[in-house]
């Protein structure tokens, strides 16, 4: 089973990025997670284009970028001028998710959409065709470092149905509380990519960590 590791750059050390940054350019991971807080989709505000720019410059992977932001129609140029390869709302912030979703395809990215633990996976079903990939929150979003959401498993199964139901391909990403305790069994569901934050940046050897979330 392939599948792909993308370390949260939530969790990095901002007081020598380029450290962190290098570091996952060396390591196995396949993608940078970036976690784009508002304060007011989320009781929390991480960083913005300031940030994106040197990950820009150094990152030599694709940058998944998570938008937790209300509007967030009003930046998908931007963060296409930014270096997003792929950019994911959450269908949470969006009134016109079909719109959105073409907009983001239009600037030349992947389109994401990511769903919050109480939103069903039955709200994609009319548009599954047309997503890149489903992110599915495995926690509740704004924070780092919390504990893994049960009942995702559940959530992955189902669209693995939907994916089967209606031939269509996406990624399902699992975004909160991976551990090394539970990376095997979410792949084993059908998980795709696996972010992971805490339990790379809290170790060690980071590095290492990674290795062994891709074994
Ligand atoms: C949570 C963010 C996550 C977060 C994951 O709101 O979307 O990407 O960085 O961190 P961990 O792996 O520590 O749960
Ligand atoms: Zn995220």
């Amino acid at each position: 089973m392939s599948y792909k590791i993308a370390p949260s750059v939530l969790s990095a050390d901002f007081g020598n990025l380029q450290k962190d940054i290098e570091m996952i350019n060396q390591s196995e991971a396949d993608w940078f997670h970036v976690d784009i807080m508002d304060g007011v989709f989320v009781p929390n505000i991480s960083f913005g284009f300031s940030v994106m720019t040197p990950l820009k410059k150094l990152a030599t992977k694709p940058l998944d970028v998570h938008l937790m932001i209300v509007e967030p129609d009003k930046y998908i140029s931007k963060f296409a001028d930014a270096g997003a390869a792929v950019l994911t709302v959450h269908a949470e912030a969006c009134p016109h998710l079909h719109r959105t979703i073409q907009a983001i395809k239009a600037a030349g990215m992947k389109a994401g959409v990511a769903l919050n633990p109480h939103s069903n996976t039955q709200l994609l079903a009319d548009i599954m065709g047309d997503i890149d990939l489903v992110c599915l929150m495995s926690v509740n979003p704004g924070f780092g470092g919390q504990s893994f959401i049960e009942n995702t498993y559940r959530k992955i199964e189902q669209l693995k149905n939907w994916q089967a139901q209606q031939n269509v391909n996406f990624e399902i990403e699992i975004d909160g509380g991976v551990t090394l305790n539970n990376y095997k069994k979410l792949i084993e569901t059908g998980a795709t990519v696996l972010v992971a934050g805490n339990t790379v940046f809290s170790a060690e050897n980071p590095s290492a960590i990674i290795s062994q979330l891709k074994q």
